[in-house]
C-alpha cells in the first residue's frame, strides 16, 4: 500500500481530522507484513513478542478470564496477544480493534497462519474510539499499551464510549496507566478493583528487562458498575 493510499484509508475512516499517535503514520507493505516487520514497532521487538503477548493472556486468566468469556481487545495491534486469546477463548468470543490498517491486515493474516479461523475472531479498524461496529457487551476489555500512546482528548473519547461496550460487572484492564486518575472513570461507570505495580507482577519472566518494568505499570483492573 503506498503512502497516498494509506493516507486515503485514514481519511475515509477518520475524516479530515488529524489523528494523534505514533502509529497513525506507520504503514507496512505486503512484503514487510510477510516478513513480520510489524514486530519491530512494538516494545520488545521480535525477541519479546511471544512472552509479552502471553503475559496478557496469563494476567487476564489469573483475574478470572475463562474460555466462555467474551473479550474486546482495544488497540489489539498485529495480535501479539490476540493469537493467544483467540486460541484460548471459545469460538466467536474475541473482538479486536486497531486504527492502524497494516496491523489489522497483519492480524488477519496471522489468524489464517495459526489456523484460528474456526474460532471466528473479529479484527477490524477502529475509528479513534467511537466503537462503531461493537454491538455486544463484553465480559472483559483490554487496552494494553494503547492509551499511553493517546492524547487527553482521545482518552476522554475512550472513556465516554467504552462503558456501553461492557456488560455490568465486566472487567477492563488498562496498562502503562500512570496518567490515569479516578475522575476519568466516571463517564464509563467504572471503578478501580485493583492496581498492579511491577512488584506485583512477574514481568522478568515475560520479556521485560528491569529498567522497562516500571513503564508497564500501573496496570489497572477496573469493574463496570451496573447501568
Ligand atoms: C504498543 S501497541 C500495543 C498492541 C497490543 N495491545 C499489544 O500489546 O500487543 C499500541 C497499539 O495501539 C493502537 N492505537 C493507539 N492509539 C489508538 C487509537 N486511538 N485507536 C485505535 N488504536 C490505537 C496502535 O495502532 C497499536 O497497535
Amino acid at each position: 500500500m503506498g503512502t497516498s493510499a494509506f493516507g486515503g484509508t485514514l481519511k475515509r475512516i477518520f475524516g479530515a481530522r488529524a489523528i494523534a499517535g505514533k502509529y497513525t503514520s506507520l504503514q507496512l507493505d505486503d512484503d514487510a507484513i510477510a516478513r513480520g516487520d510489524y514486530k519491530l514497532h512494538l516494545g520488545g521487538g521480535s525477541e519479546g513478542w511471544d512472552a509479552r503477548g502471553l503475559f496478557q493472556l496469563h494476567l487476564l486468566r489469573a483475574r478470572g478470564l475463562e474460555p466462555s468469556s467474551t473479550l474486546l481487545d482495544i488497540g489489539c495491534g498485529p495480535l501479539r496477544a490476540g493469537v493467544h486469546f483467540i486460541r484460548y477463548l471459545d469460538a466467536g468470543n474475541y473482538q479486536g480493534f486497531d486504527y492502524n490498517a497494516s496491523f489489522v491486515t497483519a492480524g488477519q493474516r496471522l489468524i489464517a497462519e495459526h489456523g484460528l479461523a474456526d474460532k471466528r475472531p473479529s479484527v477490524a479498524m477502529l475509528a479513534d474510539f467511537d466503537f462503531r461496529g461493537v454491538e455486544r457487551r463484553f465480559d472483559y476489555g483490554l487496552a494494553f499499551s494503547v492509551l499511553n500512546h493517546c492524547n487527553e482528548a482521545q482518552r476522554k473519547l475512550f472513556f465516554a464510549n467504552i462503558g456501553r461496550c461492557l456488560a455490568p460487572g465486566a472487567k477492563l484492564f488498562i496498562s502503562h496507566a500512570r496518567w490515569l486518575k479516578e475522575p476519568d472513570l466516571a463517564s464509563a461507570r467504572l471503578s478501580i478493583l485493583n492496581r498492579f505495580d511491577a512488584a506485583d507482577l512477574d514481568l522478568s519472566n515475560y520479556g521485560w528487562p528491569a529498567p522497562e518494568q516500571r513503564s508497564v505499570c500501573p496496570i489497572y483492573e477496573l469493574v463496570k458498575r451496573s447501568d
